[in-house]
């Protein structure tokens, strides 16, 4: 089949391309609103130009996190909906939980955006604070768990305890889970941020906090979708399979869950 010959783009006054293509198809191309972190769309992000989103994003972004040049980071998007997670989750009873904190990148932009110390909850944040547990990789993880291990994670805890210390409400707890999560009593946990790199601990994690879960309560899993994750994903759905639930899968990478 023959193509068009050639193809001119201009570019149009409110940023949209004008594309003309030899064989007469005129088309209008959108503008890219945002292209970072394996998602790349048109659709509207004007939550970038929020500045209470901005001040969040800011304030986890720059929690001293050995992943790269936080201005490089461009991880918005995903940090977005924990935010907004997080705010329906503030207006049902329980408490909020993160396992998988490392410096809390997550959970130091939803106590921002959220106003914690104006809400009347607890916020576990569960973590070895040393990185994934060897001893639960599996052979397929390894390799990128040790990798991870090697470039991203280190002792933070102390780290952590100032990065939250305004936040009296949020209690971080080092330990491995999910022996870590007998050590405290939770009832009823309204947000559940769930990103430890690896199936076992994350499959445990969800066991333990499923019954725990207030009707219409949010589970958002960072690694979902995330194709160096497959293994999470597997078991996630094989898990939520038993729950009579599906995760929705999201662009950003991460799933999402409603407690019913
Ligand atoms: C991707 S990082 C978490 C990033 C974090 N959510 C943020 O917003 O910055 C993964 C973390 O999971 C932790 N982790 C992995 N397996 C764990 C386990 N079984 N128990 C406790 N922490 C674990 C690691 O120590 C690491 O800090």
């Amino acid at each position: 089949m023959k193509g068009p010959q050639f193809t001119v783009e201009f570019p149009m006054p409110d940023g949209r391309r004008l594309r003309n293509r030899s064989d007469g198809l005129v088309s209008v191309l959108p503008v890219v609103q945002f292209d970072a972190d394996g998602l790349t769309t048109t659709h509207n992000a004007d939550f970038l130009d929020d500045p209470a989103f901005q001040k969040a994003y800011q304030a986890g972004v720059n929690t001293g996190h050995r992943i790269m040049d936080p201005a490089k980071l461009h991880i918005e998007w995903r940090v977005y909906v924990c935010c907004w997670a997080a705010t329906h989750a503030a207006h049902l009873p329980g408490d909020f939980v993160e396992c998988g904190v490392s410096t809390g990148i997550v959970s130091r932009a939803v106590v921002d955006y959220v106003d914690f110390n104006s809400l009347d909850k607890v916020f576990y944040l569960f973590d070895t604070y040393e990185g994934i547990p060897e001893s639960q990789m599996s052979e397929t993880e390894r390799p990128l768990a040790l990798s991870k291990n090697e470039r991203h994670y280190f002792d933070c805890l102390s780290l952590v305890e100032q990065t939250f210390s305004a936040y009296p409400g949020v209690q971080p707890i080092k330990g491995v889970v999910p022996e870590s999560l007998e050590s405290v009593d939770i009832a009823r946990v309204a947000y559940l941020h769930i990103d430890m790199n690896i199936a076992a601990p994350e499959i445990a994690a969800v066991s333990h906090f499923w019954d725990r879960m207030v009707t219409g309560g949010v589970i958002v899993f960072d690694d979902y979708a995330s194709l160096a994750h497959t293994s999470q994903k597997i078991a996630l759905d094989a898990l939520a399979a038993k729950f009579g639930a599906r995760i929705l899968s999201m662009p950003t990478g991460q799933g999402l869950l409603l407690k019913f």
